[in-house]
């Protein structure tokens, strides 16, 4: 299948199906000389396991990491490192009736559309769990752009109509709450409307923000490979993302040209802006302010209310899903925003090198 990889310099491939044997990522491109275990990568796949609370599916996967090369005597060697999670909560009995019908909002009928069959059981490579090869690689770039002082937070800005409070912002509250939001009266109100949802046998869609810093002025190409531009192909490639906005987003159509352009000022010496309207990319490149984007995301498609659909004898069924399924994606995706911006930014970052003559000859002269 292709485009399963990503990147220019720090390039990953993911693979694996929802309920094969495992699933994973090759990371070639990494340099040599960082170091790395298995908990770096842990922390991160923690952040997106199901099964973590009341509004999360009941489906517990272990989903350890193993790493199985390109590290040695725990530092990354420069050659491919391969990472591995098994799948250890298969429950293919669960998808058995989906081999004969075309989920509504799922990708059943694209992939017997494209490839004349398709791997049913829990939607194959089209399922949220393929998001854990991304998630294990975006650890990795996440902890080479920690070295280089550009950090990245995500979190839930909204689940339907609950949308958090700037003012109530406390960013362990991210790590700690069910819904990966900030504000913990927005996460209550949020639980509240998800329990409505659930009983309802419905679904919802949210928004996740999320913001780097430290990314100098002048990382991302003009042209075809604006930053801007591939940040957006990154984040709409997550399952289930609709729209991608960057600083102002899609205020900025109705916005005038005195609001939305940012002043550029001189403070100690430094050029910086007196606001962020651009979301820290002017012409694909970055402008020194915080990078700011939003990643839509639509209601979860399996839901357990009927629907109708067809089979594939073209007859019109009516379907109750059965299976595991969150109410809303938006918590688990929020670690999966982190890291592809991580991966899209470091990548970036790397092609950078080759820009200016001098970056090359004080290297060579050194
Ligand atoms: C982290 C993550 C978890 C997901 N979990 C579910 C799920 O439990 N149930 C479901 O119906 N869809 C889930 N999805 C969404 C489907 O994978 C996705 O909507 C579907 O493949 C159709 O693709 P599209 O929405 O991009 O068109 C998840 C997506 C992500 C990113």
């Amino acid at each position: 299948m292709a485009g399963s990889t990503l990147g220019n310099i720090f390039k990953i491939t993911t693979w694996g199906e929802s309920h094969g044997k495992a699933l994973g990522v090759v990371i070639d491109g990494c340099p040599a000389g960082l170091m790395l275990n298995e908990n770096d990568i842990q922390l991160y796949l923690n952040r997106r396991k199901p099964g973590q609370s009341l509004i999360s599916t009941p489906r517990k996967e272990s989903d350890q990491v193993e790493i199985l090369s390109g590290v040695f005597e725990g530092k990354t060697t420069g050659t491919p490192i391969s990472l591995l999670v098994p799948n250890t909560s298969q429950k293919s009995s669960d998808y058995s009736e989906i081999a004969s019908y075309y989920r509504p909002g799922h990708a059943d009928y694209t992939f017997d559309a494209k490839y004349g069959f398709r791997d049913y059981t829990g939607g194959g490579r089209s399922s949220g769990r393929e998001t854990i090869g991304r998630v294990a690689a975006g650890a990795v770039a996440a902890k080479i752009l920690k070295e280089m002082g550009i950090t990245i937070t995500a979190y839930t800005k909204s689940i339907g109509p609950v949308e958090i409070d700037y003012a109530n912002y406390n960013k362990e509250n991210i790590y700690t709450t069910a819904t990966c939001m900030p504000d913990a009266e927005a996460d209550q109100k949020a639980i509240r409307y998800l329990q409505e949802c659930m009983s309802n046998k419905d679904s919802c869609g949210g928004v996740v923000e999320c913001i780097a810093k430290g990314i100098p002025a002048g990382i991302g190409d003009p042209v075809f490979e604006k930053l801007d531009a591939n940040l957006g192909k990154a984040i709409l490639s997550i399952g289930a993302v609709k729209a991608v906005e960057i600083g102002d987003g899609l205020l900025a159509a109705k916005s005038t040209g005195s609001v939305n352009n940012d002043a550029f000022v001189c403070e100690n010496g430094q050029i910086c802006k007196k606001t962020n309207h651009s979301g820290g990319v002017l012409g694909g490149i970055s402008d020194g302010a915080q990078l700011v984007l939003r990643a839509y995301i639509k209601p979860t498609p399996s839901i357990f209310s009927s629907q109708e659909t067809i089979n594939k004898n073209k007859q019109n069924i009516e379907i109750t899903i059965k299976g595991r399924h969150d109410p809303v994606i938006v918590p688990r995706a929020v670690v999966v925003v982190e890291a592809m911006t991580a991966l899209t930014i470091l990548d970036a970052c790397m092609v950078n090198m080759t820009a200016r003559l001098d970056y090359l000859t004080n290297f060579y002269h050194q």
